[in-house]
């Protein structure tokens, strides 16, 4: 199928690890070793010479000590130049591509099932949320992982903005569609623009996270400015980058993988260690910039706060 062939993230993580992420890690690891972080003092954020884009200005956020990592943090560098990002490429490699996206100004729309439909600039949406950071396990179903510190505030916050009503049992998000800077748009066989979702009750669980910062500054384009998704318990490919809408509605939408590859990508996504992928096992994964594989967790370690809202789901496809 030609799809397949242009799928770089089809393919899972081999234990031979790229030599360019070892060199980088070697000098980028000290300052990076333990613990979160920002410092609250920092001026995390406001304009910055990284990307002329990033000028978005919040409130400083607060240190969330509720989410424990076992594991050290990714470095930064690893973390900001190997990246899926399908719109710039089917690669890794895509962060200079990914700087041509203008960032500011940015609009979103909520609307779909809410008592009033919202249009409004991120700049201004993001003055209505508390600020925190986060520090989240990060699994892609190619089976590497990361561990990150994002900035940002709960998905929670934004639905209750939204006031959806009762018949609204989706959150669907989609991303950006420009392929006059993304060339990756200009490969006509995707479905164009990257589309995930939610249910409700998960957009409200306390773990859904936008993110807006990472590693004490704005979101980098190249890991989803100026806002993206953050569900930890879940898949990567769940967490949907430069989002331009939210939408509520009351029918289960086909998500972007799920619409290109059904059999093996699906609506839940929910990280678990005994559902192999149809091509390759899920029982371990590598920690970006580690030479050993770690044991995979069920729901990525997050059992406790995730489990209750799958209990009843017996027909359901939960884990790919
Ligand atoms: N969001 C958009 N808009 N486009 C994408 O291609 N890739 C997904 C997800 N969000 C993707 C996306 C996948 S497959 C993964 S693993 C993560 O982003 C990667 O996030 P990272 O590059 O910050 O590690």
């Amino acid at each position: 199928m030609l799809i397949r062939s242009k799928r770089g993230w089809e393919l899972p993580e081999s234990d031979a690890t790229d030599e360019r992420i070892f060199h980088s890690r070697r000098n980028l690891i000290k300052g990076l070793a333990s613990g979160a972080v920002l410092a609250a003092s920092m001026p995390v954020f406001g304009k910055t010479t990284e990307n002329e884009n990033l000028n978005y200005s919040f409130s400083v956020p607060v240190k969330n000590n509720r989410y424990k990592l076992d594991r050290e943090l990714t470095p930064h560098k690893l973390a900001t130049t190997y990246n899926n990002f399908y719109e710039f490429g089917s690669h890794k490699q895509i962060s200079a591509d990914a700087q041509k996206l203008k960032t500011h100004p940015w609009m979103i729309t909520i609307d779909g099932l809410v008592e009033e439909k919202i249009k409004i600039n991120a700049h201004e949406l993001f003055k209505h949320f508390n600020f925190e950071e986060r520090v989240y396990r990060f699994r892609c179903v190619e089976a590497w992982s990361m561990a990150l510190p994002w900035i940002g505030f709960p998905l929670a916050e934004l639905v209750k903005m939204a006031k959806p009503t009762s018949d609204a049992k989706y959150l669907v998000m989609r991303s950006f569609q420009d392929p006059k800077i993304a060339s990756g748009q200009r490969q006509f066989w995707y479905p164009w623009p990257y589309l995930e979702a939610l249910t409700v009750a998960e957009a409200k669980n306390e773990l859904a996270f936008i993110a807006t910062g990472v590693y004490g500054k704005p979101i980098p384009n190249q890991m989803g400015a100026p806002l993206r998704l953050v569900v930890p318990w879940k898949y990567g490919f769940k967490s949907i980058k430069s989002i331009i809408s939210f939408t509520f509605t009351k029918i289960r939408p086909k998500t972007f993988w799920e619409t290109i590859q059904p059999a093996e990508y699906g609506f839940w996504a929910n990280v678990n260690p005994l559902v192999s992928h149809p091509r390759w096992s899920q029982k371990t994964e590598r920690p970006l910039g580690k030479t050993t594989r770690i044991k995979t967790l069920l729901y990525n370690g997050y059992e406790e706060y995730v489990a209750y809202m799958y209990k009843n789901l017996v027909t359901e496809n939960l884990f790919r």
